[in-house]
C-alpha cells in the first residue's frame, strides 16, 4: 500500500527558502528579485534582468555597460568544444547538442568545475556562450554563412543573428529580448530544481546546468513550445481548431501550452507574449498564427477550464522571427541559464544535500534463488 502522506510530483512541498523568485499562482504575478515581471518585460533588458538574479539588484549604468561588455568577451567557444560540435550529426535535437557542449565546456574549462570554484564568473561564461553553441551548430547544419563574434550586438541582437541569416529590426530584436526576460527564471520548475539537486551534492555549475538542460528538454516541461507550434501546424486553419482540439481531449491527450502546476489563473508571461504575438504578427502582416492561438484558448478554455502558459505563444513569435521549431526550447535554455546559476550559486551559500525519501511498496522477504533453479 501506498503511503498516503506522499506528495507525487512533489506537489505544494515546500523545498528550501529563495529570494530570486516569486511566483504567485492565484493572483498571477511573477516577482524577480522583488521587481514585477510586467516592468522589467516593458522597460528593462536580458542583461539587466541576468544581472539583478545573479546579484540581487539593479545595476547601476557603469555595472551594466561593464556587464554587457563582459558578456561578448565571453561569446568565443574553445577549439575543443568547436572539434565536439563538428563530430556531431546535423540531425540531432538542438537541445542534446546544446548538453553535450555545455558538458564538453566542463573539459575544456576545468577552473569553474574544482569543488568550491563556481562563481558569478562562470554563470557570465554560460550565458554568454549558449548562443554561439547553438549558432555554431546551427548553421553548420543550414549552410550558413559561419558565426561570427559581432561585438556590437546585445545578447537578444546576437542570439538572433546567430539563430538566423541576418539581424533583426528593432522590433523583432526588442521581441526577443522579451522573451528572454520573461524566460529567465521562474522558481523552482523542474530544470531549476535538477540544477539545485546537483549543486546540492557540492558538484560545479557546469554539470548543474548539465543537469537542467536534460530536465528543461521534456514535453511537460521547456518542450511544450515546440509541441505547441505543431499543433498549430497540424490545425492548418482557424476553422479546424475546435475540431482537432476536441478530438485530442477526447483522447485524454495533453494539450501543449496549457495548465500549470503553480498558476491557477494565466500565466502572466503568457499575457505578455500575446501581446507580443500580435504586435510583431501586425508588423510583418501575419496574423495567422495570432488568430489560430485565440481560437485554441478559447476551446481549451471551454473544455478544460485551462489557460495558457509561457509555452504557448512563444512559438509564434519565433516563427515570425523566422527561426525553426527545433530551437525554441534551446532560446528558452538561452535565458533560463541565467536563473539557474543564479540559483545554483544560492544552493552554494545556504546548502543542505537535497535527498528527499520514498515510500517503498515492493517486498521485503523474498529470497535468492540461484539462477539454475530458476524457471
Ligand atoms: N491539456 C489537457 N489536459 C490537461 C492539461 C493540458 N495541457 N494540463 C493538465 N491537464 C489535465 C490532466 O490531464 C489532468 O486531468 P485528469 O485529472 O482528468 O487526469 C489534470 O488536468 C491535472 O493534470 P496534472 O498533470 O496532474 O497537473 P499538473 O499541475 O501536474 O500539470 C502541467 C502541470 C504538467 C504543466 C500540465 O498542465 C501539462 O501537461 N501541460 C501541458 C504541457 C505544457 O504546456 N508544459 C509547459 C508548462 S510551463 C513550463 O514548464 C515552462
Amino acid at each position: 500500500m501506498a503511503d498516503t502522506s506522499v506528495q507525487k510530483g512533489l506537489e505544494d512541498v515546500v523545498a528550501l527558502e529563495s529570494r530570486i523568485c516569486f511566483i504567485d499562482g492565484r493572483g498571477g504575478r511573477l516577482i524577480y528579485q522583488g521587481y514585477d515581471i510586467r516592468d522589467l518585460a516593458e522597460r528593462s533588458n536580458f542583461e539587466e534582468v541576468a544581472y539583478l538574479l545573479w546579484y540581487g539588484r539593479l545595476p547601476a549604468r557603469a555595472e551594466l555597460a561593464e556587464l554587457k561588455s563582459r558578456l561578448v568577451t565571453l561569446r568565443e567557444l574553445p577549439k575543443g568544444v568547436v572539434q565536439v560540435l563538428d563530430q556531431i550529426p546535423s540531425e540531432s535535437s538542438p537541445m542534446d547538442v546544446l548538453r553535450t557542449a555545455v558538458s564538453a565546456l566542463a573539459v575544456f574549462e576545468p577552473g569553474e568545475t574544482r569543488p568550491g570554484a563556481s562563481s558569478i564568473g562562470g554563470a557570465q561564461r554560460l550565458t554568454a556562450v549558449l548562443p554561439s553553441i547553438l549558432g555554431y551548430f546551427h548553421r553548420r547544419r543550414r549552410g550558413l554563412a559561419p558565426l561570427q563574434a559581432r561585438p556590437e550586438l546585445d545578447h537578444a541582437a546576437y542570439l538572433l543573428y546567430a539563430l538566423c541569416d541576418a539581424t533583426g529590426t528593432e522590433l523583432e530584436t526588442r521581441a526577443l529580448d522579451v522573451a528572454l526576460i520573461l524566460h529567465a527564471d521562474h522558481e523552482l520548475n523542474a530544470s531549476t530544481f535538477a540544477a539545485r539537486v546537483t549543486a546540492s551534492t557540492l558538484s560545479d555549475l557546469y554539470s548543474a546546468v548539465t543537469s537542467a538542460i536534460g530536465t528543461l528538454k521534456g514535453p511537460l516541461h521547456g518542450g511544450a513550445n515546440e509541441r505547441a507550434m505543431e499543433l498549430l501546424e497540424e490545425i492548418g486553419s482557424v476553422g479546424r481548431v475546435e475540431t482537432v482540439v476536441s478530438e485530442k481531449l477526447s483522447r485524454h491527450e495533453r494539450i501543449m501550452g496549457f495548465g500549470h502546476r503553480v498558476y491557477k489563473v494565466e500565466d502572466p508571461r503568457a499575457t505578455i507574449l500575446r501581446e507580443w504575438s500580435h504586435r510583431l504578427g501586425e508588423a510583418k502582416g501575419n496574423l495567422r498564427y495570432y488568430d489560430l492561438l485565440r481560437r485554441e484558448e478559447e476551446v481549451v478554455r471551454r473544455e478544460k477550464g485551462l489557460y495558457p502558459n509561457v509555452d504557448l505563444y512563444s512559438g509564434s513569435i519565433y516563427t515570425l522571427l523566422g527561426i525553426p521549431k527545433d530551437l525554441f526550447t534551446p532560446i528558452f535554455a538561452a535565458s533560463r541559464v541565467a536563473g539557474w546559476t543564479a540559483h545554483v550559486l544560492e544552493e552554494y551559500e545556504d546548502l543542505r544535500l537535497i535527498r528527499p525519501t520514498a515510500a517503498y511498496i515492493g517486498p521485503t522477504d523474498l529470497r535468492y534463488t540461484p539462477i539454475g533453479e530458476r524457471s
